[in-house]
């Protein structure tokens, strides 16, 4: 079954388009791989979904609901969360206020910490440092607040943007491992925007190579990551 389908959007900001037509889809339960080089247009596709930048032209649906001209509350409260670029978490409060931010549209307020409860249990090291200064954190833990805090909205659609940018490898490694889980146990479809395609292709079902505001490629993760142009132009092999 198809979770989100995003069909020939076009998005500007001001006069020039930043994606002139470009159409995806995910399934239920799926890792969604998003590729390509810095101002390809990724971010912007994240952000029309959340319909913080909607489309002047095509569609997105989540599940059969049309939600090209929602509001960003709106969207989240359907079910879609947002891990945003660079993480933003509030470096001024504690690791617990940060996570309970994320489920301040949740209707089921009584049921959130069962939420954090999961929640923990996928990051053992924000439950050790819960009431630690999101602030004095290393960038690895930080990056998984904001994976966590997206989380606590108890989506059913989890959009991660570049999880892995300015990460150790072994960071990148754990994050990655972390991601598979997540999308396992919990049954939930990810989009994973990245610009280090070897570790989104190994994770992901399937993937998209975007190029100039458009999708170039796409695949199966070990259909892309054996393509002679992504390997040349992203893989660097
Ligand atoms: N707030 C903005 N105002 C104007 N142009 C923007 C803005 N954000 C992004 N762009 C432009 O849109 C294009 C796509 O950017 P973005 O979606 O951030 O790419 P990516 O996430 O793949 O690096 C780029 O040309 C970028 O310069
Ligand atoms: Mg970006």
């Amino acid at each position: 079954m198809t979770r989100l389908s995003v069909e020939d959007i076009q998005v500007s900001y001001g006069p020039r388009a930043a994606l002139h037509g470009l159409s995806l889809h995910v399934g239920e339960a799926e890792i969604v791989a998003l590729i390509g080089s810095n101002g390809a247009g990724k971010t912007t596709t994240l952000r029309a979904i959340m319909a913080l930048t909607p489309p002047d032209k095509g569609k997105i649906s989540f599940g059969d609901t049309d939600i090209s001209r929602m509001s960003p509350p709106g969207v989240v409260a359907l079910g879609i969360a947002l891990s945003p670029e660079g993480r933003r978490v509030f470096p001024q409060m504690t690791v617990e206020e940060n996570l309970q931010l994320g489920a301040y549209l949740r209707k089921d307020k009584n049921e959130t910490a069962a939420t954090m409860k999961r929640v923990y249990n996928h990051f053992p090291r924000l439950r050790e440092r819960r009431l630690q200064m999101a602030g004095s954190m290393s960038g690895g833990e930080q990056q998984m607040l904001a994976i966590g805090r997206a989380l606590m909205a108890k989506p059913r659609l989890l959009l991660l943007d570049e999880p892995s940018l300015g990460l150790a490898p072994i960071r990148v490694q754990e994050i990655g491992q972390i991601i598979k889980e997540i999308n396992s146990e919990e049954n939930l479809s990810i989009v994973l925007v990245e610009q280090n395609a070897n570790m989104a292709l190994r994770l992901c079902h399937r993937a998209y190579v975007i190029e100039s505001g458009s999708i170039a490629l796409q695949g199966t993760g070990e259909e892309l990551a054996s393509s002679e142009h992504v390997r040349k132009a992203y893989l660097g092999i």
